[in-house]
């Protein structure tokens, strides 16, 4: 039964068709969809009008690190909510203070100010702008393989399809190729050769477009949407030299693989390596309230200590958003989840996707790390064709809807993306709970199964 709220039309009926008439929905074409109405959601699980729970192998956009209606959080919001909801960003506000020193306690090396935003894209966004004011120079490295946000800058660096729509884009941009030993680039045979190749081919890139046009090297640490693409060794600290060689910014965006969901505070931890600037948003705070920034270094913040940073928000550091933040991180803290992460990492998701990968002729390879994991699906492990064509849509993309329906009639909600699907529940989730989910996976992988050799 869904409760009644005040002048909140709760019937599925009056939903489903109040979205149709008057909801514009991200990334789609909008007389194709018939998007799915929610009725509840707690833990690891949304339910929908029918009753019909799901598992979330998804965490709605890898955001919901800390699960759904975490009692803590939620009575968090309300508290604070009952003292103050909005204050504008030109005023001191305690949330605000307290949430910016917790996350630069978190941070590695003296990335010590935050500016905040309403979520990921104005955090790349402002990165870039800070990175090109500090620097006085005005190109942007960004990775093919990458997302970073759907406003104009950011979209610009996104490597993915995505970024088609909205060229002829921001000029200054320059794409490169990321390590990605399943699929190289560079023709390697080892994560070594990987790494070696990935690197001198960012020298190469660096040499032709001229260092000193060059503000900033922005990467995913590990990144995301496009393939949990986990870099090989040394290669963050090879791009950290060679940004520290040519006078270059080394942006992390770590709007997915922050807060939790690689089994640490910041994925850049697990390779000690420190960038200028880290964007984060989703995980801090769960997106229970929109909230999202960019951690600043003392070099960079020194730049605008006497001249005036030009950007701003009417938003920015938001006193609920902020509260839920401060509540979310020492939730995070008292219930150890950064441990519980990757904790199902090592010992659960690793070893069971292992296995997977032996029994089924459509997993080419698993990797990742944390509660942050991709299935590579391909049409034969030998020639490593993906299961559907690079960015496939309508019938080429059959297989990945089939597979993903066989998951949703089992009650596990998948995250798919081209040829992969990833598994990224909660890091709150118990191991009872990915068991679960893997063994559905396990089921439904026969559906993909017969369109491999
Ligand atoms: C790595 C990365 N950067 C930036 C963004 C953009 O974040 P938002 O959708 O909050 O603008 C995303 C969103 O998925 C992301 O994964």
């Amino acid at each position: 039964m869904v409760k009644e709220l005040d002048g909140i039309p709760t019937d599925v009926a009056t939903v489903k068709k109040l979205d149709k008439a008057h909801v514009f929905h991200s990334w789609s074409a909008q007389g194709l969809i018939d998007p799915l109405p929610i009725a509840s959601a707690k833990g690891s699980y949304f339910t929908d009008y029918e009753g019909k729970s799901y598992l979330d192998f998804s965490s709605q956009l890898v955001n919901v690190n800390i699960g759904y209606q975490h009692p803590k959080l939620i009575a968090a919001i309300q508290e604070y909510a009952a003292k103050m909801t909005t204050i504008q960003p030109a005023f001191a506000n305690d949330a605000r203070s307290e949430a910016a020193r917790l996350i630069a306690e978190l941070a590695p090396g003296d990335l010590n100010r935050i500016f905040f935003t309403n979520g990921g894209a104005e955090a790349t966004e402002n990165a870039m702008r800070m990175a090109k004011l500090h620097t006085g120079r005005h190109k942007v490295m960004a990775a093919y393989r990458s997302y970073h946000g759907a406003t104009a800058g950011a979209i610009t660096m996104t490597g993915d399809p995505r970024r088609w729509g909205a060229e002829p884009a921001m000029p200054g941009v320059v794409h490169y190729w990321g390590p990605y030993l399943y699929r190289s680039a560079f023709h390697s045979s080892s994560p070594e050769q990987e790494t070696e190749r990935a690197l001198q081919h960012l020298r190469d890139l660096i040499m032709v477009e001229g260092a000193q046009t060059i503000a900033a090297i922005i990467l995913e640490t590990i990144v995301g949407t496009n393939g949990i693409l986990v870099p090989p060794p040394g290669y963050l600290a090879g791009v950290r030299e060679i940004c520290d060689e040519f006078g270059i910014v080394m942006i992390a965006d770590e709007v997915m693989a922050g807060f939790g969901r690689c089994g640490e505070w910041f994925a850049i931890q697990h390779w000690d390596v420190t960038p200028d600037l880290i964007t984060f948003a989703k995980g801090v705070n769960s997106g229970y309230i929109p909230i999202g920034g960019v951690l600043i270094n003392d070099a960079i913040a020194a730049s605008f200590d006497q001249r005036v940073y030009p950007g701003g928000l009417t938003y920015s550091g938001h006193p609920l958003a902020c509260a839920s933040a401060v509540a979310s991180i020492n939730i995070f803290k008292e219930e150890g989840i950064i441990e519980n992460a990757r904790r199902l990492g090592t010992d659960v998701i690793g070893p069971e996707l292992a296995k997977i990968a032996d029994r089924h002729p459509s997993v080419g390879e698993v990797r990742g790390l944390g509660v942050f994991w991709a299935v590579e699906l391909v049409r034969s492990k030998q020639t490593r064709e993906p299961l559907v064509p690079y960015n496939a849509a309508g019938k080429d993309a059959a297989p990945m809807n089939e597979f993903a329906a066989a998951c949703k009639q089992r009650g596990m909600w998948p995250m798919t993306h081209f040829n992969r699907t990833h598994v990224v529940p909660p890091c709150t989730a118990t191991e009872q709970e990915v068991r679960e989910g893997l063994a559905i996976l396990d089921e439904a992988l026969e559906v993909a199964d017969r369109y491999a050799s």
